[in-house]
């Protein structure tokens, strides 16, 4: 049998565009027999006539509802989960809406503003019996699949290092009101690129054990330089120790811990030239060899094994391409809609804690440098008009 997901998509910018497109592919052509997908609802803040244009541009099968309001969209009887599509500033009062009208959520990252905002919602889902993710589709993806279970095989022995960046090189300075910069929509780059570069940190060094050996960070160091104009950050750096090793669990023999440095910014590029000259935005580094991951950190393609050991010196190189015209996000979205099908609240590839965990360490990270954001934004009061 296959379980159709019928979804409202709330919000008609950039990136619902982009998940939409993904979702109305044919899931048989990439091997889930198992479910499918409708869109059955658009919502626009701005106007009903945006969220009919949305419809029509993106060529929607069947005959989708359009709203003009959020509020609509989730009354809606058709819709079973919510996917939002706003910018992270209106994450928290968005997924609540649709938590609080009984509609499962599949929400953007950055999952909210803060960590506060985040175990708020995930408490709501459970008192609610509703399925709620944080849309950070890269988790999905199989080739960090594949990479989290060859760490868990000891392929590259303890793991005790990660590198990894997610950069842009944009060298044009956005306007102030910008999504990206403006404090007003939670801008920066921790928040919209830095939790890629924390995902890798997390996938690794910590998904990879059993869950009741995952331990948050033991220290957290970061440096961090602001936007002109506006303060949001454009360059943050962190170095994070978690007090375990990988795939082991924590190394009773050493005491071993385990480090990650993760960095973004804004104005250099982690592939300044975009052919891919630069090396691999991610290095797993074990004691028995590594695993390079090539950027762009949020849709990678391409991996290597590098065993250590002199006697096997084979580069593994493998490919997980993703046809043309395709971004790869259905995977998140396939997830989804087994875990709504299967009567699970969260996904076990990033666990409500997970989440919290790394909106934690984005907080503490924001803290070290007064980054803060209006307190609007930044409330657990609901609801709040922004
Ligand atoms: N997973 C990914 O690869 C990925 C990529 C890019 C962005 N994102 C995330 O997705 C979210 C949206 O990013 P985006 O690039 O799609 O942004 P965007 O193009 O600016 O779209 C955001 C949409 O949110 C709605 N909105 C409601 N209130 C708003 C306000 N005060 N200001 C601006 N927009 C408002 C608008 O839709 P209506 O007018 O229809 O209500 C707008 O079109 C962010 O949280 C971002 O981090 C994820």
């Amino acid at each position: 049998m296959i379980y159709n997901a019928r979804w409202g998509i709330l919000a008609t910018g950039g990136i619902a565009k982009t998940f939409v497109s993904d979702l109305l592919k044919d899931p048989k052509a990439r091997g889930a027999l198992d479910v499918s997908h409708t869109v059955t609802a658009v919502a626009s803040s701005s106007s009903k006539s945006r969220a009919e244009n949305f419809i029509s541009e993106l060529n929607i099968p069947g005959t989708p509802s359009a709203y003009g309001s959020y509020e609509d969209i989730v009354k809606d009887s058709n819709v079973d989960i919510v996917y939002i599509a706003t910018p992270h500033s209106h994450h928290y009062q968005n997924a609540r809406l649709a938590l609080e009208s009984g509609k499962h959520v599949l929400c953007e990252k950055a999952f909210t503003v803060n960590a506060a905002q985040a175990k708020i919602l995930c408490e709501l889902a459970k008192e609610k019996n509703l399925f709620l993710m944080e849309a950070v589709w890269t988790r999905y993806f199989p080739l960090s699949i594949q990479v989290r279970e060859l760490i868990q095989k000891g392929e590259i022995g303890e793991v005790l290092r990660v590198i990894t960046d997610l950069s842009l090189g944009n060298s044009d300075y956005w306007d102030a009101s910008h999504r990206m910069v403006n404090l007003d929509l939670a801008g920066g780059a921790l928040l919209d690129l830095g939790v890629y570069p924390l995902t890798w940190v997390f996938q690794t060094l910590y998904h990879t054990l059993p869950p009741a050996q995952r331990q948050p960070p033991s220290s957290i160091v970061s440096s961090m330089a602001k936007y002109p104009g506006t303060g949001a950050d454009e360059s943050t750096t962190m170095i994070i120790t978690f007090p375990t090793t990988t795939p082991s669990g924590t190394s009773h023999a050493h005491h071993r811990t385990s480090h990650a440095v993760a960095m973004t910014a804004f104005a250099v590029g982690t592939n300044p030239d975009l052919r891919n000259s630069t090396g691999p935005a991610i290095r797993i580094q074990g004691t028995k060899g590594e695993i390079q991951v090539d950027g762009p950190a949020f849709r990678p393609l391409r991996f290597r094994v590098i065993p250590k050991n002199e006697s096997d010196t084979k580069v593994r190189e493998v490919e997980c391409a993703i046809p043309d015209g395709e971004r790869g996000m259905y995977w998140e979205a396939d997830e989804a809609a087994r875990c709504v099908r299967d009567g699970k609240l969260e996904s076990e590839g990033l666990p409500w804690e997970e989440s919290i965990v790394i909106m934690q360490t984005m907080d503490e990270i924001r803290k070290q440098h007064g980054l803060v954001y209006p307190e609007k934004i930044e409330s657990t009061e609901y609801p709040v008009q922004l």
